[in-house]
C-alpha cells in the first residue's frame, strides 16, 4: 500500500491511500487542517475526560491509527497531567502500525511514513498541551514496551474486544460510512457500545449518523451534536458520567 502526503491548511500533514486502480482513496483528515481537526474532535474529548473522570490512567480507544495524531495528542495530555498513557489502537494497514513503532524505536529504516511527519505532530501536540516533546515521545515508547499501548490490526464486526474494554476516551475515526460501512452499522455499534466504553466515558467522532445517534442514546450517552470541523456538517460528542 502506498500513501500520498499533503500539507493541509494549518500546514500539518494528511495522507491519502493510493488504490489498486491508481486512484486516490479518502483523505485521512480535513484538508482545512489535520492537526486542528484532531485537536477539536479528539483533543477536547481528552480534556473532558480529565475534568469528569477520576482515574489513574484514562484509557483511549482509537479507530484507526492512521498517522497517529490521536495517539500522540492523547499521550501529550496524559504527560501534561502526569498520568500514564493507556491506549488500544486499531489499524487496517500493517504498514502504518509498523511505521509509528519504527519511529518511536528510532529504527534507521523508516516505514512508509517519513519521520518528519511524526515529529511535526509531536511538536504540535507539545505546543497544544504544554508537555515537553521528549517527555511525550518517552511516554509513547514506554507505553508500547510495557503493553499499556496495544496496536491491533483491522477491526471487523466480529472483533474480540477483550483487551479494549473499559475505555474512557473513544476516538471513533474510521473512514466514512461510504468507505467502511461495516463499522457504522447499528448492529456493530450496539455491540461495540456494550463492550468497549467504561461506565464513565466520552465518545467523539467527526461524523454524525442516525444509527450512531440512536445507538448512543440506547447506551445511555448524553448526546451533543456539535458543528463539524471546517466545512463538515455535524460532529458527535457523547458523554456518560
Ligand atoms: C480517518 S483515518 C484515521 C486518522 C487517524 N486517527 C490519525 O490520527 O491520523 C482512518 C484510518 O482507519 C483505517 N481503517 C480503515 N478501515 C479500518 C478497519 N476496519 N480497522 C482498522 N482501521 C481501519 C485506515 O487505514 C485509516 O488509517
Amino acid at each position: 500500500m502506498m500513501l500520498n502526503y499533503y500539507r493541509t491548511d494549518d500546514a500539518s500533514w494528511t495522507a491519502r491511500p493510493l488504490l489498486a486502480n491508481a486512484e486516490e482513496g479518502e483523505s485521512m483528515h480535513s484538508l482545512r487542517g489535520a492537526f486542528s481537526e484532531t485537536a477539536y474532535i479528539y483533543g477536547e474529548a481528552n480534556i473532558w475526560a480529565r475534568q469528569h473522570i477520576a482515574t489513574a490512567a484514562h484509557k483511549v480507544f482509537s479507530l484507526g491509527l492512521g498517522l497517529g495524531y490521536v495517539e500522540i495528542l492523547s499521550a501529550a495530555y496524559a504527560t501534561a497531567s502526569k498520568t500514564k498513557f493507556s491506549c488500544v489502537s486499531f489499524e487496517a494497514l500493517p504498514e502504518l502500525t509498523h511505521a509509528i513503532q519504527a519511529w518511536l524505536r528510532g529504527d534507521a529504516n523508516a516505514g512508509i511514513v517519513p519521520y518528519e511527519i511524526y515529529e511535526d505532530i509531536l511538536e504540535r501536540a507539545s505546543r497544544q498541551t504544554g508537555a515537553a516533546s521528549e517527555a511525550i515521545r518517552r511516554e509513547l515508547a514506554n507505553a508500547l514496551d510495557q503493553g499499556d499501548w496495544i496496536v491491533r490490526g483491522a477491526l471487523a464486526p466480529d472483533t474480540d474486544f477483550t483487551d479494549a474494554r473499559n475505555c474512557h476516551v473513544i476516538a471513533f475515526d474510521a473512514f466514512s460510512r461510504k468507505t467502511t460501512p461495516e463499522l457504522w452499522s447499528r448492529e456493530f455499534l450496539d455491540r461495540f457500545l456494550a463492550e468497549v466504553p467504561a461506565s464513565k466515558c466520552v465518545l467523539s467522532t467527526y461524523a454524525c449518523t442516525g444509527d450512531l445517534k440512536r445507538a448512543l442514546r440506547q447506551a445511555n450517552f448524553n448526546l451533543q451534536i456539535r458543528p463539524g470541523f471546517a466545512a463538515k456538517r455535524d460532529s458527535t460528542f457523547a458523554t456518560r458520567a
